[in-house]
């Protein structure tokens, strides 16, 4: 029962993360997955690589408005986490009884390493930590610098977390440099690969075993398994349950967010005018509600479902108040969906409860987002 915030797009202070995870706790949901690098910032004290943080950790402006505008603040936005600090924040949150997985990202949505290392590019050029938003092409080269760098990193990180999981990324990896860059065209010939995809494969079944030699197990975003699945990887399933699906099925772990029904940066309501701006997609609370992560699987292969998790992107979200309104009550309705049996689920009753909750939300000043309030007293229910 998972809840992911990236800290890359918005950093978010050790106070803000602690406030998080006691809400979570309170709804008994118990692992906290740290998006902790990405283009737009990297956010982990690396005390091998001080540049990740110095030039990685800080940005000189952010994109504003909607995702395609070319409107920018202007303004720095900087933060990282010291070591010292993630220990402190791992043990708040194992007195909560919450496991913290962090991610670190390859080979894709690190422009943030390039701007620190731009060697580890398959072209050697000044790069910016990314100011604005979307997939970006400038990834890691798969030279042995770019191994090098990454089992340094994860080296301080298995001391650091004690989690048997550590999410790799993975995802969203355009390969229009690699099919330029004469050093991956050279590893596809010497490895045998057919193509890019296969290149991708043996980048994260490489970390793979890195990863397990250190008696740690990778996750990694659903398009892991393009170009063939790292043996013991662990999927998670967001562009829809399909990769889940096909992972469990090849006896794979599955932790399910799927976009449809966990994403908690989409909207919440259809009346978008009278919304914060957030990314295009639409997601209600009864939607979440609803979800049914082992609907299309046999008992059998529904068994390699660790979870369920629901994420907090925060390209949109730059405020903890605002973090607050996107992810609750939806994160209370995917608590129960992590909880309860399906045939247990009622829509109705849970509105009811939530009412009881907000009470309780109330008192501890959390700006959560009150439709339902409204959808109770316009059907005349228990209210
Ligand atoms: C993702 O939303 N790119 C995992
Ligand atoms: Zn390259």
């Amino acid at each position: 029962r998972g809840i992911m915030l990236d800290v890359s797009r918005h950093f978010y202070t050790k106070e803000e993360v602690k406030e998080l995870l006691d809400l979570m706790a309170l709804y008994k949901m118990n692992k906290f997955h740290w998006h902790l690098t990405d283009d737009q910032g990297w956010r982990i004290e690396i005390k091998k690589y001080p540049l990740l943080t110095k030039i990685g950790g800080k940005r000189d402006s952010t994109q504003i408005g909607n995702w395609n505008s070319n409107i920018y603040d202007g303004k720095v936005h900087e933060g990282f986490y010291t070591q010292e600090e993630i220990k402190e924040i791992i043990d708040y949150a194992a007195k909560r009884q919450i496991t913290i997985v962090p991610e670190i990202e390859m080979p894709g949505h690190a422009q943030s390493i390039l701007a620190a290392y731009p060697q580890l590019a398959c072209f050697h050029k000044n790069y910016e930590v990314s100011c604005d938003w979307g997939v970006h092409k400038e990834v890691l080269c798969t030279k042995e610098g770019s191994f090098k760098l990454l089992e340094d990193v994860l080296s301080e990180v298995f001391e650091i977390f004690p989690s048997k999981y550590i999410h790799i990324g993975g995802d969203e990896c355009p390969k229009d440099r690699w099919s330029e860059c004469p050093v991956c065209q050279r590893n596809i010939k010497r490895l045998g690969l057919k193509d890019e995809h296969e290149l991708q494969s043996y980048f994260i079944k490489r970390r793979e075993a890195f990863v397990n030699a250190h008696d740690r197990q990778i996750i990694g975003w659903d398009e892991i398994l393009e170009g063939g699945i790292a043996p013991n990887a662990v999927v998670m399933s967001w562009r829809g349950e399909a990769g889940g699906i096909k992972a469990a099925k090849m006896n794979h772990s599955v932790i399910m967010t799927p976009r449809d029904f966990c994403y908690l940066d989409y909207y919440q309501s259809e009346d978008r005018d009278n919304e914060p701006l957030a990314i295009y997609g639409y997601l209600p609370l009864d939607s979440v509600y609803s979800y049914n992560p082992t609907e299309k699987l046999t008992s059998e292969q529904g068994r390699y479902i660790l979870g369920i998790q629901g994420n907090l992107w925060t390209e949109y979200i730059a405020t903890p108040e605002h973090a607050e309104y996107m992810a609750y009550p939806r994160a209370i309705a995917l608590a129960e969906v992590g909880w309860s049996r399906q045939e247990q689920k009622d829509f109705t009753d849970f509105v009811y409860r939530l009412t009881i909750q907000s009470k309780r939300l109330d008192s501890l000043n959390v700006n959560y987002a009150k439709h339902f309030l409204f959808s109770v007293k316009n059907k005349n229910d228990k209210l």
